[in-house]
């Protein structure tokens, strides 16, 4: 099995983050010196992926117009510009598609149900970025050959949280005991349960390799957590009825940067500041000055 498709869900609003986000969408906020939806394709690129879709909310055109310079070379001239190369040199194909209302992640999806036709596919969340997870054996690399040895609905990439923080991210239900393990099975998954309620602190990190029946749990799943139609509800349907969902848990080294909220952006933002290769030492010496007075 050789996945070649990507689905990347970029229509939120992200309110928690206005005004900047007001006219572009938070997956086109900087973290260093790229844009965040470009370090998620170059993941997928990396993982091996050709056709990536992105589903962006109607009238905001930020990212279709950034990943047109790939084909017209924007005028950057595509020898300057190792992305652009990439994607001509590696055949990628970006396209696009349009979330009319902000409905949901899981609603996004479906937008992209023809695009994805008959074969497993990636979600990648364009709002979760990870570091740390270059092929072989990537994350996204790891979860297709979990995929593929046991022949499952779905994998989803989880991480262990604070539980102070699992009322922010789908929470999955392991079988057994998953200390120690790489991969594990699922045995349900919830979305932002209350503190009290969640389960465990095994927390659905962005990632996602799915079947194409998920469209069709989908297309039954009605809204739930914020009024919007969630993956984790249509996901939580499936498991119940087939009991064939795998969790693949992220490795050390791997790092998540979130850009829900502020905080997260700017956390995100100095991290990448802080490992450019060219500035970060002057970055880290002027973030030293500043904090010690
Ligand atoms: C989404 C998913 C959630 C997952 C999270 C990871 O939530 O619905 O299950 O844990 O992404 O980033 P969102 O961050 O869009 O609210």
């Amino acid at each position: 099995m050789t996945i070649r498709k990507a689905v990347i869900p970029a229509a939120g609003l992200g309110g928690l983050l206005y005004p900047i986000t007001k006219v572009q969408p938070k997956e086109m906020l900087p973290l260093g010196r790229k844009p965040a939806v470009q370090l998620v394709v170059e993941e997928l690129i990396g993982a091996g992926l050709t056709e990536v879709c992105i589903v962006t909310s109607r009238g905001r055109r930020a990212i279709e117009d950034y990943f047109s310079f790939a084909s017209d070379d924007g005028g950057f001239g595509a020898d300057r510009d190792t992305f652009a190369t990439a994607l001509v040199e590696k055949r990628v194909h970006v396209s696009f598609v349009e979330q009319p209302e902000p409905r949901g992640m899981g609603e996004a999806l479906l937008r992209a149900r023809e695009f994805v036709d008959d074969e497993p596919f990636v979600v990648a969340l364009g709002d979760a970025v990870i570091t740390g997870t270059q092929a072989p054996g990537g994350l996204v690399q790891r979860m297709e050959h979990t995929m593929e040895a046991t022949g499952c609905d779905a994998v989803v990439a989880v991480r262990t949280v604070d539980r102070a923080q699992v009322s922010q991210y789908g929470v999955v239900t392991p079988i057994g005991a998953p200390a120690g393990k790489a991969h594990f099975m699922v045995a349900d998954i919830v979305e932002k349960p209350p503190i009290e309620e969640a389960p465990s602190t095994i927390a659905v990190a962005g990632r996602y390799i799915l079947q194409p029946l998920i469209f069709d749990y989908l297309e039954e799943t009605p809204p739930g957590f914020g009024g919007e139609l969630q993956l984790t509800d249509a996901l939580r349907r499936m498991v119940h009825d087939r009991e064939s969902i795998w969790a693949e848990f992220m490795r050390p080294g791997e790092r998540r940067f979130d850009l829900g909220n502020f905080l997260q952006y700017s956390r995100a933002f100095i991290h990448f500041s802080l490992n450019d290769p060219e500035v970060g030492l002057s970055v880290k010496e002027y973030l030293q000055q500043l904090v010690m007075g």
